[in-house]
């Protein structure tokens, strides 16, 4: 299912390419929009998963989605909108665009890669082992063989390898120059790493902490450099959130406080990050390379410390789960459901509620220099 476009003859959308590159090219000028591609992890993910049979990964069942335009289901790891559909709104879209997933026609392809494709898959990570198997999140026994063979998640390199599919469809239908220059004006937006450092901290690894987050750092930068190649240069990043604060986690530690280990991971991976962008972006070949880095860990610890000028009330517990903080039971509709969503930070014990969804992207976009630097979302866009 997933290699449905690379199998598709391109003559069909050469063909299909003149009858529409005309109308494109002039609809491309005339919107005010700019086109964005999102990659990552559960934090973006559309439903790109509903597209895999036998993945563990999903959310296409309630309560997910309760406060979703008509109460849907979506396969968003949320109550409503994520991160994703709330950068897209303040880049004037209605929400995220759609999952590549989802494109059934090569029409709808051609369309959409002219306005912006969701690549983000749940449970997946910057390292190919990620998320491959429910080894990674609950038992620690290698998956029978009869499991091995099935998607369970798409990786960031297939995430990757799917644009590379956008890329030919837009030099295709634009014309090389203008494809390229297309491109560049393009916002490509990445969350992930989470599920990474739950692999390690779970695998109970003998590589050290220092080699495995620089070993983090390299995977990166390979994605990044692959994405540069085939004509990004304007990279939104988010970093990792204190993770170790997820009620899923906290119910690890007897005074219900966080996991400290998680969160020095994921503070160790932003200065990784910081220091791979740093390079990108004066390394010779990389011309053109520019980004904005959000600090997830900053702007979700000042919340879990002081919650009330963020309008939240809970902080550790997640509205949808079961057991201690509901942090012990995934959200499907047996769970325990908070009533006052909007007064959560998580939604269920990985998953921020869609209120903390839409501050993370505010500050993302309009931040300063505390949250997102060396430039903010908006400014990236403008740029
Ligand atoms: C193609 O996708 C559209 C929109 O997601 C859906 O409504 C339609 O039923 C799909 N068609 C086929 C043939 O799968
Ligand atoms: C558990 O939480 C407390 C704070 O409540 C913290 O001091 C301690 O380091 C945490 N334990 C672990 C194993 O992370």
């Amino acid at each position: 299912m997933a290699g449905r476009w690379n199998q598709i003859p391109l003559h069909i959308l050469q063909v299909l390419s003149m009858a529409i590159a005309v109308a494109a090219a002039v609809h491309v000028e005339t919107r005010k929009t700019v086109p964005v591609f999102i990659l990552g992890d559960s934090t973006a993910d559309v439903g790109t998963n509903n597209h895999l049979p036998g993945s563990n990964a999903r959310a296409d069942f309630h309560p997910n989605g309760i406060d979703f335009p008509y109460g849907r289901a979506t396969g968003r790891f949320s109550n409503g909108f994520n991160s994703a559909d709330f950068l897209a709104k303040l880049l004037g879209f209605k929400r995220s665009p759609p999952p590549f997933l989802s494109f059934n026609t090569s029409s709808a392809l051609v369309k959409h890669s002219l306005r912006g494709i969701n690549f983000a898959s749940g449970g997946s990570g910057l390292l190919g082992v990620t998320g491959q198997s429910m080894s990674e999140l609950t038992v620690t026994s290698p998956p029978a063989a009869s499991q091995r063979r099935v998607r369970n998640v798409v990786t960031l390199s297939e995430q990757v390898k799917q644009f590379l599919t956008v890329h030919k469809t837009l030099k295709l239908v634009l014309g090389q120059e203008y494809a390229k220059s297309f491109l560049s004006k393009s916002l490509f937006f990445i969350s992930i790493g989470s599920n990474d450092i739950f692999g390690y901290f779970q695998s109970k690894s003998t590589i050290s902490k220092a080699d495995f987050i620089y070993s983090l750092g390299c995977a990166y930068e390979t994605h990044l450099k692959n994405l540069y190649k085939l004509g990004a240069r304007k990279f939104g990043i988010i970093s990792i959130p204190p993770i170790g604060c997820c009620p899923s986690q906290r119910v690890f530690n007897e005074t219900g406080g966080c996991v400290e280990e998680l969160n020095d991971l994921a503070k160790a991976f932003h200065s990784e990050l910081t220091a791979i962008l740093k390079k990108l972006n004066t390394q010779p070949g990389y011309e053109g390379f520019i980004y904005s880095l959000g600090n997830a860990y900053d702007m979700t610890m000042d919340v879990i410390l002081n919650p009330a000028p963020f309008k939240f009330k809970d902080v550790q517990t997640a509205c949808c789960g079961g057991g201690r903080f509901n942090g012990e039971a995934i959200c499907d509709p047996k769970a325990s459901l908070c009533s006052k969503r909007q007064q959560y930070l998580f939604w269920d014990r990985f998953h921020p509620t869609k209120a903390a969804s839409k501050l993370a992207a505010a500050t993302l976009f309009g931040g300063g220099s505390r949250y997102v630097s060396p430039i903010n979302f908006a400014q990236l866009a403008q740029a």
